[in-house]
């Protein structure tokens, strides 16, 4: 690698450092990844429905839990801190806890939103396993008590 290179490299990650924890309402971030714990494996291939979902589930509290952090950290600067949104971008509440609500958010996540080169939304299944993707989801549907 040339030494520019190599130092336009660390500039960029300089700049993300600094930036990260700040509102940001543009797609430049670098999304954080997720520990999930013991919450149940589930492959590479996307399942089509949240597999955490509703209080009975044995993963339910589990995904809630590593949900909040994981939505605050990756989501919540566009979205709104505790899925409440601000109006930069989309209240994630109003996707409803069912297979529609579920298509999709797993299109969101795997496609981001691109328009016009412009990236609205970063592609974050790039960055987030599925086990963390859906424990937000888990989480956000927590949140439509508060709606
Ligand atoms: C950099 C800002 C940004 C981040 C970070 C971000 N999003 Fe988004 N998201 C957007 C924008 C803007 C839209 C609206 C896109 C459009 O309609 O063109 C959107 C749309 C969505 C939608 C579709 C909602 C709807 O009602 O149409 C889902 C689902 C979604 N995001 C999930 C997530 C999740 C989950 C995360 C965190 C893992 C996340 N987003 C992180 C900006 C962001």
């Amino acid at each position: 690698m040339a030494k520019q290179k190599v130092l336009s490299v660390a500039a960029a990650a300089m700049t993300c450092l600094m930036l990260s924890g700040q509102a940001m309402a543009h797609g430049d971030v670098t999304p954080q990844g997720v520990e999930t714990g013991d919450l149940t494996k589930l492959g590479e291939e996307w399942l089509e429905e949240n597999p955490y979902r509703g209080k009975d589930n044995e993963n339910y509290a589990e995904a809630v839990r590593i949900g909040d952090s994981a939505y605050n950290q990756n989501c919540a600067r566009c979205h709104g801190l505790e899925a409440i949104s601000g109006g930069i971008a989309p209240d994630l509440r109003e996707l409803t806890p069912d297979y529609d609500g579920d298509e999709w958010f797993v299109y969101r996540v795997r496609n981001g939103a691109v328009r016009d080169g412009a990236v609205y939304m970063p592609k974050m299944a790039d960055y987030l396993s599925q086990e963390a993707l859906w424990a937000i989801r888990t989480y956000i549907e927590s949140r439509r008590d508060e709606m």
